[in-house]
């Protein structure tokens, strides 16, 4: 395993050189500095929130607890780490690097930001330096735009290595929604569940690539409800979980929803939205625009309403008179990676210009055609939010809504249904269902 991941790591870092050596060129840089980052303060604080690597910093190397190290590179060199391991006896220092990439790497370790100075060194103007604004002591980034489109539009391709990665951050991420669902079968509140999870997934909070979205029956009616009820409710009705894993930087993003009654109208509704979100998982191909994935969602979406009498008309004209975007207003997904929602999702080209959503769909944060070794979500949605059914009552798209069958699905919040897909040139490849298999299997 480690002969083959250190093969593929390899391989990932002289493609990501070789990308990285063609923009410098194109942008007119001799030189990149990445930082890694510094930890944050909260104002007149001396606590702050959990430290979070640069995702530039996170895609050469898989060192994520490495505040005030640096990248530096120079085209047709070996990469240098320079690696800060202070002298501190009140914090945890960062262990020495080892493992299968660091032979890739000419590593500096130096025990203070002046030592790192000095070994960076004079700056050029002709030298990059990407990081986190007033987060990149000692020196200042100036983030070059140019550069920085070139290196976001190439990070939604994921390369073997980062394949392998995002594979492990799907385990874990099922490893977590198994133990979250027998602990909402037991009776469990979504604080326990998200307990559950963590011990599951042997992640502290702080580790997760986003806070977990735990909500048992109408606080799956919000989307990104983090309210984690420490009592449970005593009528247990539906219960939606939005919750990933991480592996070295990488993320999973995966949502369930599950109902009570196995045979009830809400397992029907969630289970023709499983139906759907299959459908639009297999439906990752090479050469689609993403957004004709979204449309094709609604119009789906617009059958399911129909079907289950949320509406009286036709699912097309449920889609026609915008009814659905009620019911699913977010997106159907987006590039995911180092970030949750990976850069780049509105990029038109390497360049800069932008393909901005759908005026109607605003939300939609993806708008690029698919393409070999993008990892995309596929979440459709379906909920029941008074913010949004207010404004379509007094509308008179309201008319075709079956305001009784809305009533009486309310109180089970909502359904959101995410796997996570590798575009391939052949079939789509659905990591967390491949996840959720090998996982049953043990
Ligand atoms: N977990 C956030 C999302 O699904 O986009
Ligand atoms: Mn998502
Ligand atoms: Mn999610």
């Amino acid at each position: 395993m480690n002969q083959a991941i250190a093969k593929l790591y390899q391989q990932h870092l002289d493609g990501l050189r070789s990308y990285v050596d063609r923009a410098l060129e194109r942008c007119g840089f001799e030189r990149l500095l990445i930082a890694s980052g510094n930890p944050r303060m909260h104002f007149l604080d001396d606590q702050g929130p959990a430290f979070v690597s640069s995702p530039h910093f996170l895609h050469w190397l898989p060192l994520t607890q490495a505040p005030g190290s640096w990248i530096d590179y120079r085209p047709g060199t070996t990469p240098r780490l320079i690696f800060l391991q202070p002298r501190d006896y009140w914090h945890l220092t960062p262990q020495s690097p080892q493992g299968y990439w660091v032979d890739a790497f000419d590593i500096v370790t130096v025990d203070t930001v002046a030592a790192a100075q000095q070994i960076i060194g004079t700056l050029s103007d002709t030298t990059a330096i990407i990081g986190e604004p007033g987060s990149t002591s000692p020196l200042t980034s100036n983030n070059p735009e140019q550069l920085l489109n070139q290196l976001h539009w190439n990070r939604a391709s994921k390369s073997a290595y980062e394949q392998l990665l995002m594979r492990a951050a799907s385990r874990i991420g099922v490893a977590g929604h198994r133990a979250a669902a027998s602990a909402f079968q037991s009776g469990a509140s979504e604080f326990e569940i998200h307990l559950a999870f963590l011990t599951a997934t042997r992640l502290s909070e702080v580790e997760l690539p986003y806070p977990n979205i735990i909500g048992l029956n109408e606080h799956g009616a919000v989307l990104h409800y983090t309210g984690l009820e420490r009592q449970a409710p005593t009528e247990r009705r539906s219960f939606l979980i939005d919750a990933g894993g991480c592996y070295a930087g990488y993320a999973s993003d995966i949502t369930r929803t599950y109902a009570s009654d196995p045979n009830g109208p809400f397992a029907e509704l969630i289970a023709d939205m499983e139906r759907m979100q299959q459908e639009l998982c297999t439906a990752v191909q090479p050469g689609g625009p993403y957004p004709d994935l979204h449309t094709k969602c609604h119009r789906q979406l617009g059958d399911i309403l129909t079907k289950q009498q949320l509406v009286n008309c036709s699912g097309e004209a449920a889609y026609e008179q915008g009814i659905t975007r009620s019911f699913f207003p977010h997106g159907l997904g987006h590039l995911l990676g180092l970030q949750v929602h990976d850069i780049g999702g509105h990029q038109a080209g390497p360049d800069g210009d932008k393909v901005e959503p759908p005026e109607q769909h605003p939300f939609l944060r993806l708008t690029r055609t698919l393409e070999t070794d993008m990892v995309v979500t596929i979440e459709p949605g379906l909920y029941f939010i008074d913010q949004l059914l207010e404004p379509l009552a007094a509308s008179p798209a309201g008319n075709d809504v079956n305001w009784e069958r809305v009533e009486f699905f309310k109180p089970f919040g909502g359904i959101r249904i995410e796997d996570d897909v590798l575009c391939t040139q052949g079939a789509a490849v659905n990591l967390t269902r491949e996840a959720w298999d090998a996982i049953a299997m043990v």
